[in-house]
């Protein structure tokens, strides 16, 4: 049987930062961020958009009723949960109106959560082949005012549903995964931002990728050259170059064109930002609506990697006719941002909401956005549907 995506969405805030306007602010030369990490922008979001707004905006966005009707299974990605307790996915689940008969549940482990879902609900089509499934992963990358990782922010998350005959990708069911317990990037309970020891991160992420490749080649007999093109985990598109880089040391033939597609597989995370387990997903979005190159029966290589860490390499073949369920006019959205001063970015991105003694929201701003944090009362998060 085959399975794979067989819709996929996005959603990002409403607010820009353009790393240009960063740079100048924080005294750096804005060529480190352009070209030292590749990034433009970072989309912003306000304190009544979170996982799950963004989570319930990039699925409502492709979602059919039928869909929400057969979908079984709600599974979000994240490592920017709001509950200690209560998953993401059952809020979306609420605000979608989705099946009553359905699990729902959060995958933790850094960006690699979302790809653990995806192979969840893989071996869930199998055993329910008239199933479908919905993986979102969202997420908030918050560093820190001035701190290295500042130009890396981001928001956004992605929605995929994973069905059987997919009609964009069939998952090849070759994954090779990777453990190794390292402290490269951390969010302990109590401290608002993560913990990253930068360098060591850059490196354990290309040492993940370069040894879990040579696992998989042996265990599955295919080639660099085997594929069309390859996504990746992207923290800032740097990072996904050099893993480009350093998978193809010898043949120049193959670097030269899968540099050419990463090109393209990077449109939209270097107007976007970090979005922690979205960002290998948003990849394959950009690479599937801005190259010109890739065609239906093409391979596609990816690597997930998460912090901590968890790795994963597999791949996917693009289906006859995929093009038709794509966007053509995502870039012009992505234009339409509002942009942000750097003084309102710091006054938005870092604001917090206050509560009284009873768990009460004080002077929570409105949103008018498809859907939005409207209020906290008691200590429950309250959302809203437009
Ligand atoms: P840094 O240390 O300030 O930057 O921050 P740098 O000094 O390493 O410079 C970056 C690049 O800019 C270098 O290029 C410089 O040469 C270049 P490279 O040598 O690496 O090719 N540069 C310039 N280029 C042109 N003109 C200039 C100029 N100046 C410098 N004037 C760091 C870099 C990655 C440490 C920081 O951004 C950071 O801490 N980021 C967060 C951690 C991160 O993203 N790690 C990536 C791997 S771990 C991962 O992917 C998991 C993650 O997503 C979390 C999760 O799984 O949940 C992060």
């Amino acid at each position: 049987m085959n399975i794979g995506i067989d819709k996929i969405g996005f959603s990002a805030p409403n607010y820009v930062l353009d790393l240009a306007d960063l740079a100048q602010a924080r005294n750096i030369d804005p060529n480190k961020f352009k070209l030292g990490l590749l990034q433009s922008q970072m989309a912003v979001s306000p304190v009544t958009q979170d996982i799950v707004t963004l989570g319930a905006q990039a699925a409502q966005a492709i979602l059919s009723e039928e869909d929400k009707a057969e979908i079984d299974m709600v599974i979000v990605g994240t490592e920017s949960s709001i509950d200690q307790s209560k998953a993401a996915s059952v809020f979306i689940h609420g605000l979608l109106d989705l099946n009553p008969f359905a699990r729902s549940i959060e995958i933790k482990e850094a960006c690699y959560g979302a790809t653990a879902g995806l192979v969840l609900a893989m071996s869930h089509i199998a055993q329910h082949p008239n199933s479908k499934v919905l993986v979102i992963a969202s997420d908030i990358a918050k560093y820190g005012i001035a701190s290295a990782g500042e130009p890396t922010q981001g928001a956004g998350a992605i929605a995929m549903l994973v069905t059987a005959d997919p009609a964009i990708m069939i998952l090849q069911d070759d994954n090779v995964c990777q453990t190794r317990d390292i402290m490269d990037f951390w969010r302990p309970n109590d401290d608002k931002y993560p913990r990253v020891d930068g360098k060591f991160s850059t490196e354990q992420y290309t040492d993940c990728l370069t040894t879990t490749f040579d696992q998989y080649k042996k265990r599955t007999g295919k080639e660099l050259a085997d594929f069309a093109a390859v996504c990746l985990h992207i923290p800032f598109s740097k990072q996904g170059l050099k893993g480009i880089q350093a998978l193809t040391t010898e043949d120049e033939e193959t670097l030269n064109r899968l540099s050419e597609r990463f090109q393209e597989a990077i449109v939209y995370n270097k107007l976007v930002g970090n979005i922690y387990t979205g960002s290998i997903f948003l990849s394959l979005l950009s690479l599937l609506e801005n190259s010109q190159t890739i065609e239906a029966g093409d391979d596609i290589l990816f690597y997930s990697y998460g912090s901590g860490a968890v790795c994963e390499i597999f791949s996917g073949r693009l289906v006859p006719g995929y093009k038709e369920h794509l966007q053509t006019d995502r870039l012009e959205k992505l234009k339409q941002r509002t942009p942000l001063s750097v003084q309102d970015y710091e006054k938005i991105f870092f604001e917090e909401i206050q509560t009284d003694e009873k768990g009460n929201a004080i002077d929570l701003p409105k949103d008018d956005a498809a859907f939005a944090l409207i209020d906290i009362q008691d200590f429950k998060r309250i959302y809203r549907k437009n």
